[in-house]
């Protein structure tokens, strides 16, 4: 039987509420479908600086490194906003996406036709929105050095960060958002500062030059990333595949998720490049929204964006892709059947809590899968 290593890192806040429902449907497939999944556990942000003193430790890291995928809930909270920055519960994050080299994030942003009117956009503008934003994630302003606080002597100090792109790195995620193009609607839509940044000029040019060279059939724009901004709340069904670096991809993706009605509905998929010798990338899955410390323990939260992160898993890492597809589908047949969490409610529908909304998508999953 095939045996599938999944590494779990609920984390903070309301990321073990999350993962819980994850875990049911694990349960399931492993029941059921003979799904093989292997399942092992560690602690990664502000709990694991309380157990270790340390954002992720080097057994987890190892755990993670030697999984076939890592399922990851949320980090960080009010608790921990003291704690020296090495160690602060996002350290952990960035450590397993740097180690892991999850270059490649990819955030879809989908809109649920019942979600529509959830969105603070006209319904009309967002029904039926479907977008892919692939941020690059391992390098750019989050990673380069020099990256410190310098003490200017005269009471004054300086804090530098250090926006660094080299040639390989915008050619691979380029290519990332080329391949996915010929899986949709084969439109990308490049978005950088070339006005003001030496990097987006370099990123707009290895861009060009990528398509040209080898992916001529598909159809490359350029937006400036702040017009980007603005287009994705004015316009947004213009967008197909949306490529970016690591800062403008994390700001624009909160843009679109709100666009879909809630944070509480993005999934992502953060991956390598394949194995040279097994063709295996390596990969995380989280959901977009953070630990949400507010609503954290009180059984409301919404675990879509943590199933639908698993819903990739499935598609990327395991080739599950119908599996995937059921999954997907319960998620929107439920919205559809009118159950919502609090995040995303509106007149005429069912209130629930975490439990009974992953219940409800499982027992969705089920009768998907019979
Ligand atoms: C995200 C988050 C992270 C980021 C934080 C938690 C470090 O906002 O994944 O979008 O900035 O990348
Ligand atoms: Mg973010």
């Amino acid at each position: 039987m095939t045996v599938r290593n999944l590494f779990l890192l609920p984390g903070d806040g309301i990321g073990p509420e999350a993962m819980g429902e994850v875990r049911k449907i694990i349960a399931y497939m492993n029941k059921a479908k003979n799904a093989g999944f292997v399942t092992d556990e560690g602690l990664v942000g502000g709990c694991a600086y309380d157990a270790h003193g340390a954002a992720i430790s080097e057994e987890d890291m190892g755990k993670a490194l030697a999984a076939d995928a890592v399922l990851f809930g949320a980090v960080g909270g009010p608790k921990w906003d003291s704690v020296p920055y090495e160690v602060r519960p996002e350290a952990g994050l960035l450590r397993l996406r740097k180690d892991l080299q999850l270059f490649a994030n990819l955030r879809p942003a989908i809109c649920y036709p019942a979600l529509a009117s959830a969105s603070s956009l006209k319904p009309e503008l967002v029904d039926g929105l479907d977008i892919l934003i692939i941020r690059e994630l391992t390098g750019g302003v989050y990673f380069g050095e020099p990256k410190e606080i310098i003490d200017l002597g005269n009471g004054q100090k300086r804090g530098i960060d250090t926006q660094v792109y080299d040639t390989y790195e915008i050619e691979r995620i380029a290519g990332v958002a080329f391949e996915l193009a010929r899986t949709r609607n084969n439109r990308v839509c490049s978005m950088e500062k070339r006005n003001v940044m030496k990097s987006g000029v370099l990123w707009n040019q290895v861009v060009t030059a990528t398509h040209k060279e080898k992916y001529a059939d598909v159809q490359l724009e350029h937006m400036l990333a702040d017009a980007g901004g603005m287009q994705l709340v004015r316009q947004p069904k213009q967008f197909d595949v949306i490529v970016t670096d690591n800062l403008f991809g994390d700001m624009l993706s909160d843009v679109a998720a709100m666009l879909t009605g809630s944070l509480g509905m993005l999934p992502s998929a953060s991956l390598g490049a394949p194995d040279a010798k097994t063709g295996k990338r390596k990969a995380l899955y989280e959901p977009v929204h953070g630990s949400a410390p507010d609503i954290a323990g009180k059984g409301i939260a919404n675990p879509i964006a943590m199933i639908a992160s698993f819903a990739m898993c499935l598609r990327y890492s395991f080739g599950l892709v119908a599996d995937a597809d059921a999954l997907e589908k319960a998620i929107a047949n439920v919205l559809d059947s009118g159950i919502r969490t609090g995040d995303i409610m509106s007149a005429g529908s069912r209130q629930v809590g975490t439990v009974e909304m992953g219940d409800a998508i499982l027992a969705e999953f089920k009768a998907l899968s019979a």
